[in-house]
């Protein structure tokens, strides 16, 4: 969070607005003025490229669709597209407008991306029509006028703003959003499960959840992104108060490079950095910053696990590569450059959680890494609103009968336990209190807020310990945790997790809400082997693996404690719903 009221950056500049001032329609005819100019920016690579075209139209409002058409020169063929229906045939290309955007504004623009193979020469296309008319970069007259009409129209470019101005905490005082396709899934499962359990699980859709982009095309299909802010607006219509609609934005090249179950369809070796900008955070900011969603509050959930694997996972050649080329920190700084322009939107930076940066050797590096990443945006410390830990994770918020890990338990520090391996930080109310307090140190305001993914940390059920017994510190943390996962580096699709605490808003001091990033009962990753990765980058990591036995510094070499059968991450995983619910704590 922020301080009350800031509007980030000053002079954010969005969306555009039109003014008209001393319009006169005068006669019986107003003119069709057609006109346009369009930019073709492209990217390319040996074999193929990239292109993010943006028609800017000249002349009068279309309302009612459009049409944009180009000829290539040589034989470039369209394999991918975006913001636009494109078809081809021979060099002739074709690009219809999406649904959601039929009307071009006079003075508006609409930016539409492909992706091509080619083979030789690869030059810009010689000239554009929209909708028939050549963009030569003026308007056009189409008909001849019998009456003058005077139109002056001065264009302003504004931030969409809020009617509240950049609040200190989005989630104080507002509605969740609930994701429809998220809720029929948990409903449907619980109206074939029914009794007592269909009833619990029904009250887990009444919580908010938040929407993935985790590729490209998640920004069009189904629903989309555009879809989704629509029926946001629906719901804070409803609600009558404000709603925060939460986003993640998930897609660097490279992504999850220390392991397999999320790899990305973006690689930084493949001109992954470039597309990043253009095919991903681009669209996903011309959309957020449509002035039509200026009254949501909407909170932007930034890289789960990207700048922590910076931190310890450059050992492995995929993180070392995204090091050495600088694509996470650019990409996140143009992703916070961009969201940070729109004062209803609430940047939060992915920041692992307690058991992964808590040791000193993690968290002083972290907290240097971030501070260096936010500094070196346009807008520094006042483009993130906060931190966020736990994202996707089973950390609970609380270790209820462990709270002080310098107590000795047989002459020795609870914090010297094999479960804790010297980490002094049990969990995510103790480690978000802690970074608060260094990176205010370091420079940050003291308003920034901390979020904790609560979703999957709850670890109730029959198996939750009521206290904590023993004479040795093992015996004594292992009675007494109720993290009863087999090392705290197991991440994939733990057995016996629950849901924890409901989304909430400002639970304690400098934290400003609980949240649920990962929708339970979406799957962490793929339990068995597959020969490669789908289509959408994802593979099977051994870590999802219940027979595996896993290594020295990824969890200590103990099995996995992953649940059997489970589909690819992010795919809907039933088994695994049930068992969150049944362990949920506080119960449903
Ligand atoms: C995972 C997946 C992603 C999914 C998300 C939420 O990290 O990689 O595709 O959307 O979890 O379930």
């Amino acid at each position: 969070m922020r301080s009350t009221n800031l509007v980030r950056g000053g002079s954010a500049v969005a969306a555009l607005t039109l003014c008209a001032s001393a319009l006169v329609l005068v006669g019986n005819q107003a003119s069709a003025a057609a006109g346009c100019s369009v930019d073709y920016q492209a990217n390319q690579w040996d074999t193929g490229f990239t292109a993010n075209v943006t028609v800017n139209n000249l002349g009068d409002a279309i309302s009612d669709g459009w049409t944009l058409e180009w000829d290539f020169g040589g034989n470039q063929r369209i394999t991918n597209h975006w913001n636009a229906t494109i078809t081809q045939s021979g060099q002739h290309v074709t690009a219809k407008n999406p649904d959601w955007a039929k009307g071009l504004a006079a003075g508006g623009s609409h930016s539409l991306g492909f992706q091509a193979s080619f083979s030789g020469t690869n030059d810009k296309p010689s000239s554009f029509k929209l909708n028939g008319t050549a963009c030569t970069g003026g308007p056009v007259e189409t008909t001849t006028t019998t009456t003058t009409t005077t139109t002056t129209t001065t264009t302003t470019s504004e931030d969409p703003g809020n009617p509240d101005g950049h609040v200190a905490n989005p989630y104080a005082g507002a509605a969740g959003y609930l994701n429809p396709d998220y809720v029929t899934q948990v409903n449907t499962l619980a109206t074939s499960t029914g009794g007592a359990l269909g009833t619990a699980m029904r009250k887990v859709a009444e919580n908010s959840t938040a929407v993935w982009m985790d590729r490209i095309g998640a920004i069009t299909a189904g629903r989309g992104l555009r879809g989704h802010l629509d029926e946001a607006l629906r719901q804070q219509a409803a609600a009558g108060r404000p709603l925060v609609f939460q986003v993640v934005v998930y897609d660097l090249p490279n992504r999850d490079c220390s392991a397999l179950a999320s790899n990305g369809e973006l690689e930084v070796s493949k001109n992954g950095l470039a597309r990043y900008k253009s095919e991903y955070i681009d669209p996903i900011a011309s959309i957020l910053g449509d002035s039509k969603y200026r009254d949501l509050r909407i909170v932007a959930i930034i890289e789960p696990d990207s700048l922590p694997n910076l931190v310890t996972n450059t050992a492995k050649p995929k993180c070392a590569e995204a090091k050495s080329s600088g694509a996470y920190v650019q990409g996140i700084q143009y992703a916070l450059d961009k969201l940070s322009a729109f004062s209803n939107v609430y940047n939060y930076l992915d920041i692992a959680h307690s058991a992964w940066l808590g040791w000193d050797s993690n968290i002083v590096p972290a907290v240097q890494l971030y501070t260096d990443v936010v500094r070196g945006t346009t807008n520094g410390f006042g483009s993130v609103d906060g931190f966020v830990s736990n994202t996707a994770n089973y950390t609970p918020v609380e270790e209820p009968h462990l709270t002080d890990p310098m107590k000795t338990v047989g002459g020795q520090p609870l914090k010297s336990a094999k479960f804790y391996e010297w980490n002094p930080y049990f969990d995510e109310a103790d480690f978000g209190a802690e970074l608060h307090r260094r990176f205010v140190a370091a420079g940050f305001p003291s308003s920034i807020g901390m979020l904790v993914d609560t979703s999957r940390n709850g670890w109730g059920g029959a198996n939750r310990p009521a206290g904590a017994t023993g004479s040795t510190v093992d015996d004594y943390v292992n009675s007494g945790r109720i993290d009863r996962r087999l090392h705290r580096g197991n991440w994939c699709n733990q057995t016996g997790a629950g849901i924890g605490a409901r989304p909430q808003a400002s639970p304690r001091p400098n934290f400003d809400a609980y949240v649920w990033i990962k929708p339970p009962g979406e799957s962490d990753g793929i339990a068995t082997k597959t020969s490669g990765p789908n289509e959408e980058g994802k593979q099977h990591d051994p870590m999802c693996d219940p027979a595996f036995r896993g290594d020295q510094q990824s969890n200590g070499g103990n099995l996995t404690g992953a649940m059997p059968n489970a589909p690819h991450a992010g795919v809907w995983f039933p088994a695994q719903f049930k068992s969150l619910v049944e362990n949920a704590y506080p119960a449903l």
